[in-house]
């Protein structure tokens, strides 16, 4: 199984913490593995493990043609043994496309290329129920494994950290993991979420997952009110970036020696960073969730004479 362990707290010193009172920390879900890195083994572990409980042979999923969620249950799925299958939008593609459907092969994933169309409908109730007829022994997990096996596993990541903290900064795609976070909070902490899409109503997606936990309705509501949508760190969209971006994300290399993606995570730490400026933040201890992508992500550490501090 793949080792949380290497997934370490650790402080680093911004914005002039020391005299302001501010601690500030990372927890490093980026090392947790080189392909199965971040929040990804935190989605798949659940999954992982009801295949064992019912005895599935394997995880069907789904994912784009550069679909690192594809890679790390393609490489999870290998470690511990199981089949997988990918299906991937795009019916003209094949294994030898790219590099990442190239590696999801080279570990023995069976890819199968399906239409946009076809993509489009993959959560339809009619659909899903063909693809479990056509694959009768396989556990089906959603794309970039938001379900609700996905949000206990990144409920963990919080049970991890003995450090008291006031405050939780992390990306969102699709509230999986914000929501797994929000969950095991306790009532003094408030969680500070970084929507990587524009437009995506953050509060309403993390209301319908949150609500699969079924937990209690007062509960539910009580843990929204925790929340603070910070929307305004998109940089134009999803997959989209912006010279202040990059040049942030390299002096951020520079200056305190961590990677940091252009999808997700920078665009989270330039929110955080740009957020702690403000006084409330002062005498208080603050958590940012490296949620990973660092996979295919080159040339950050090049110099852009962009000044950190
Ligand atoms: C590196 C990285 N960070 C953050 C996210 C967003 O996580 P979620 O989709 O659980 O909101 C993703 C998407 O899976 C991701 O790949």
């Amino acid at each position: 199984m793949i080792d949380v362990s290497k997934s370490k707290v650790e402080c680093i010193d911004l914005l002039c913490s020391k005299e302001r009172g501010l601690k500030v920390f990372v927890k490093r879900d980026d090392l947790i593995h080189e392909e199965v890195s971040g929040n990804k083994w935190r989605k798949l572990k659940y999954n992982i493990e009801l295949c064992y409980s019912r005895k599935n042979e394997g995880v069907l999923t789904f994912g784009g043609a550069f679909s690192n969620h594809l890679v790390a249950t393609a490489s999870a799925c290998k470690q511990v043994g199981i089949k997988a299958i990918g299906f991937v939008r795009g019916e003209e593609l094949s294994f030898t496309s790219n590099s990442t459907l190239q590696r999801c092969h080279d570990l023995g994933m069976q890819l199968v290329f399906i239409s946009r169309e076809t993509y489009r409908i993959k959560n339809e109730k009619a659909y899903r129920e063909s693809l479990s007829l056509d694959y009768p022994n396989f556990h089906i997990v959603e794309e970039g494994g938001a379900n609700y096996y996905g949000m206990i596993g990144c409920q963990e990541i919080m049970t991890e950290v003995d450090e008291s903290i006031d405050h939780v900064f992390v990306s969102q795609g699709t509230s999986t993991t914000s929501c797994g976070v929000l969950l095991s909070l306790n009532l003094n902490q408030q969680l500070h979420v970084v929507p990587a899409l524009k437009g995506y109503d953050s509060l309403e997606e993390m209301k319908v997952l949150i609500g699969r936990s079924r937990i209690e309705q007062g509960w539910a509501d009580s843990l929204m009110n925790q929340v603070e949508v910070l929307d305004q760190y998109h940089f134009g969209g999803y997959g989209k970036y912006t010279v202040e971006l990059l040049d942030f994300i390299s002096g951020f290399y520079e200056g305190i020696g961590l990677k940091l993606d252009p999808v997700y995570t920078g665009k989270a730490m330039f929110g955080m960073v740009n957020e702690l400026k403000k006084s409330s933040y002062d005498n208080s201890n603050v958590l940012f969730i490296h949620t990973g992508g660092l996979q295919g992500v080159e040339g950050i550490e090049k110099k852009s004479g962009f000044k950190f501090f």
